[in-house]
């Protein structure tokens, strides 16, 4: 059973978009997961099909209907636990444990909004998760859900090329990652960090966390004071319980 992506939307014509290329594509091509859109406007009211209606209440823009949604819900054939997901910069901010916890699944369902937003009542009656992807509003939620299936696709079992490269990027330990180089060198006056020309492959992984560190400390506050929480924690756990060093996140 491949994982199956199923896509709420007034634009269907924009998926599979850029995961049909690239190592996306090859895995949508090998059937490693599969993007099926459902566009709502087939269930839009009267003769001009209208999903939406102005806002109780007063205010600019319009809402899209809680009976369409509910109506383009009951029409998919989407795998029995599969996260039903409102993309919305009123959402939770998505994390990397929300793409791991949504790849390990069957699949999604991605309502993507226009317009204001959609009726709060069919959110709360139907289960439906609210995620951003961030502080910025985008016209719509279809980038917004192209990007969380860009994010877990990466992620399902044969994607990646190789496994090593899931394990130390950014995130996965709460730290940003240290700075990467290649030949030349030498290019442009500027040189590469010598200890990592040393073969000394101690010194490089010292080198790579202190960098991480603090370029975590500088570019995420957030982030580095979680770290730093979480590293306290473990230590105390280690001392507790006779130990040295760290026993993992
Ligand atoms: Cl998920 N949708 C929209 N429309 N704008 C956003 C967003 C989502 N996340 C950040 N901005």
């Amino acid at each position: 059973m491949s994982w199956q992506a199923t896509i709420l939307t007034l634009f269907p014509d924009m998926f599979p978009g850029p995961l049909g290329l690239s190592l996306a594509g090859r895995a949508l091509g090998g059937g490693v997961w599969s993007c099926q859109t459902h566009d709502l406007r087939q269930h839009g009211l009267g003769r001009h099909r209208a999903v939406d209606d102005t806002p109780f209440g007063g205010g600019a823009g319009m809402v899209i209907r809680a009976d369409v949604v509910d109506a383009a819900l009951s029409a998919i054939q989407a795998p029995e636990g599969a996260p039903r997901v409102f993309l919305t910069p009123r959402g939770r901010p998505l994390r990397q444990q929300d793409v791991s916890r949504y790849a390990q699944g069957p699949g999604v369902v991605l309502l993507c909004g226009r317009f204001e937003g959609v009726d709060e009542r069919v959110l709360e009656a139907r289960g439906i998760e609210q995620v951003s992807i961030g502080d910025y509003v985008l016209s719509g939620g279809e980038t917004a859900a192209l990007v969380l299936l860009d994010a877990c696709v990466r992620l399902l079992p044969g994607v990646m090329g190789s496994d090593e490269s899931g394990v130390e990027e950014s995130f996965s330990d709460g730290l940003l990652e240290y700075p990467h180089y290649t030949r030349p060198a030498s290019w442009d006056g500027r040189d590469v960090p010598e200890v990592l020309l040393s073969g000394n492959h101690a010194a490089i992984a010292a080198w790579r966390q202190k960098q991480a560190e603090e370029i975590t400390r500088e570019r995420r506050p957030d982030l580095w004071s979680a770290w730093l929480d979480r590293r306290e924690r473990n230590e105390a756990a280690a001392g507790r319980s006779g130990q040295s060093g760290r026993t993992g996140v």
